[in-house]
């Protein structure tokens, strides 16, 4: 047994790349299958939770908060922690922190009821963009050109939807140039940057965007720790999209998300930056 952990419910080429980078690093670490973990809370709980530091990469996000939690019920040091999955795991709670920290995000509303969604809806003006408060990869990130797409979108919410999509996110759309940013920040530093450029208005390499290298400017690579440190998070991933009709200190830099179990497979051969060994090394300097 170990001192370092990492949690885990599917090996994707994230998780190769990390294993391959603390093997590199040679430091003595416990794959942790979270599928098949047990965990009491008593002492027989308390040996079987030996470790002083874990790096938490489960797909699934609810499974990933619930270990994280009953780990931390043990003093063990998990990045991220659970509050911070709390705040990144949903849009709404991050734009929320952002927002107190006064961060920029592209205009932002939330309405619990349909009819009170519409409103907002027509106040902000067309196009607008509704997503899930929970959920990544894209999915369901709707954009909603008139009031006709609005009313659809919303009537199927609210039939079809459970507990999840009584929240109505809406935001205006950005007219950004064909591609968003995504930052990564390890312990408090932007250690690269990616462009992801797709001839769709969503981004996502999951969706088939293309990953490129983005230089970090001084107002990236300020925003994205400013947006880190407003959700405390530890090893993240910044979601920036530059709009071009605004003006702020970062150059017109926005904050989309926050991703608190980063992927990064395109972006180490992208950026030239070992971000596995990086990670490594700063859940390494928390032992
Ligand atoms: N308000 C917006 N304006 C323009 N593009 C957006 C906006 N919101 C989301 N997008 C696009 O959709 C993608 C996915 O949205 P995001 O909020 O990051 O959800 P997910 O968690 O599914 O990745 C973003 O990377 C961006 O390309
Ligand atoms: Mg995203």
């Amino acid at each position: 047994m170990a001192d370092l952990a990492v949690l885990y419910d599917r090996i994707r080429p994230d998780e190769k790349m990390l294993f391959e980078a603390l093997d590199d690093l040679g430091v003595p670490y416990d794959k942790v299958y979270t599928p098949q973990l047990k965990v009491t809370f008593d002492e027989q709980g308390r040996a079987g939770v030996p470790w002083k530091v874990a790096i938490e990469r489960c797909v699934s996000q609810s499974r990933g908060h619930g270990v994280t939690r009953a780990l931390e019920g043990f003093g063990v040091k998990v990045i991220n922690p659970a509050h911070v999955i709390e705040l990144c795991g949903d849009k709404l709670a991050t734009n929320a922190a952002l927002h107190a920290h006064g961060l920029p995000t592209p205009r932002t509303g939330v309405a619990f009821d349909g009819d009170t969604a519409l409103q907002l809806i027509e106040d902000m003006g067309y196009p607008v963009v509704l997503k899930p408060t929970v959920g990544s990869w894209g999915r369901m990130v709707s954009r909603l050109n008139d009031r006709a797409a609005a009313e659809a979108v919303i009537e199927h919410k609210e039939v079809l939807g459970g507990p999840q999509h009584g929240i109505f996110y809406v935001q205006e759309l950005i007219n950004k140039p064909g591609r968003d940013i995504r930052a990564f920040v390890v312990g408090g530093t932007c250690i690269g940057a990616i462009y992801r450029t797709s001839e769709h208005w969503i981004t996502n390499t999951a969706r088939g965007a293309k990953a490129s290298n983005c230089p970090v400017t001084p107002e990236i690579a300020d925003l994205a720790q400013k947006a880190a440190a407003a959700v405390q998070g530890q090893i993240v991933a910044i979601d920036l999209v530059e709009d071009p009709g605004a003006q702020n200190e970062w150059g017109g830099l926005k904050i989309i998300e926050i991703n608190h179990t980063m992927e990064f497979k395109n972006s180490v051969a992208t950026t030239g930056v070992n971000i596995p060994r990086l990670m490594g090394e700063y859940a390494i300097s928390l032992l």
